[in-house]
């Protein structure tokens, strides 16, 4: 059988993150300076509070002002809106990042909307989610980004290749698709309602999975030699963390593939970190 070449995101991620810190370094060394981060959790969810203790613990390792706000699950949706405008008014601060999801009883459109686009270091602000679509630069969601990092180790040029996304979330499918685009790859966005699935990833050359449903793409679905970034963490009831795609079957089909863990997961912290560095640099211009 052959094996798909496994693409090492826990790799990358480090090194991106190196660049960054020494970036950071020789910006403190010439200004005193240093970019800010403050990320906002509202609530326990368990997920939610080891995301962000990994970004604040990343973020203070590249250099940063590293800064996580953590509010009471029954925070109510104004008292979080009159936090954000703190953080918005607050020069020190670059980058600002709301964890999702949110309580049920807050608004997330609202709460994001409130966020100074020049800070949004998620890219979820429309500001920021429109110029993506537009071809401008803005700051980009991170998971996508990161996913195109990787996609580019393995193949050097994306012109004209088929891209099938599937997914068509704000965070991550949406965004990814209009990279792909900019990349000049042919792009399908597939989803729940997508009629004969797997007819429509077996065109694909690049296949980006973003669906949140344990081992859902299946092996025969995939081209062979076709490039596979995983984008799911998915929990088994067992406690193992598994990705979007059947990794044990598409890996013997595959040309190259993420592993999950040690896939795209790493490289989302490593390109919000350098969000961060690029709001600084702009805000900073
Ligand atoms: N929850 C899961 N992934 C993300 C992310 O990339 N950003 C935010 N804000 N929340 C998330």
């Amino acid at each position: 059988m052959p094996q798909a070449t496994l693409i090492d995101g826990k790799a990358v991620a480090a090194e991106l993150r190196d660049e960054i810190a020494a970036e950071i370094a020789a910006i403190k060394a010439a200004s005193g300076r240093v970019p800010g981060l403050h990320v906002v959790l509202v609530g326990e969810d368990p997920a939610s509070r080891v995301y962000v203790a990994s970004k604040e613990k990343l973020a203070a390792a590249a250099g940063m002002n590293s800064v996580a706000h953590r509010l009471p699950a029954e925070t109510s949706e104004a008292d979080l809106l009159a936090k954000l405008a703190e953080l918005n008014a607050d020069d020190a601060v670059d980058g600002i990042l709301v964890q999702l999801p949110l309580p049920k009883h807050i608004d997330s459109g609202r709460i994001i909307d409130a966020i100074d686009p020049a800070k949004d270091v998620d890219g979820l602000h429309p500001i920021n989610a429109g110029k993506l679509a537009a071809g401008k630069n803005g700051l980009v969601p991170c998971t996508p980004l990161g996913s195109m990092l990787l996609l580019k180790r393995v193949l050097p040029s994306l012109s004209g290749l088929e891209a099938v996304v599937i997914g068509r979330s704000e965070l991550v499918g949406r965004p990814a698709a209009q990279l792909l685009l900019q990349a000049d790859c042919t792009v399908t966005i597939a989803h729940s309602r997508t009629k004969d699935l797997p007819a429509v990833v077996r065109r694909a050359d690049i296949v980006i999975a973003a669906v949140g449903r344990p081992h859902f793409v299946k092996g025969a679905w995939i081209k062979p030699g076709a490039t596979v970034i995983d984008v799911g963490i998915n929990r088994l009831p067992d406690g193992k963390l598994v990705g979007d795609v059947d990794f044990t079957e598409a890996v013997a089909v595959a040309g190259a593939i993420t592993p999950v863990p040690g896939g795209v997961g790493p490289m989302t912290i490593a390109c919000l970190l350098r969000n961060t560095l690029t709001a600084f640099k702009a805000r900073r211009a």
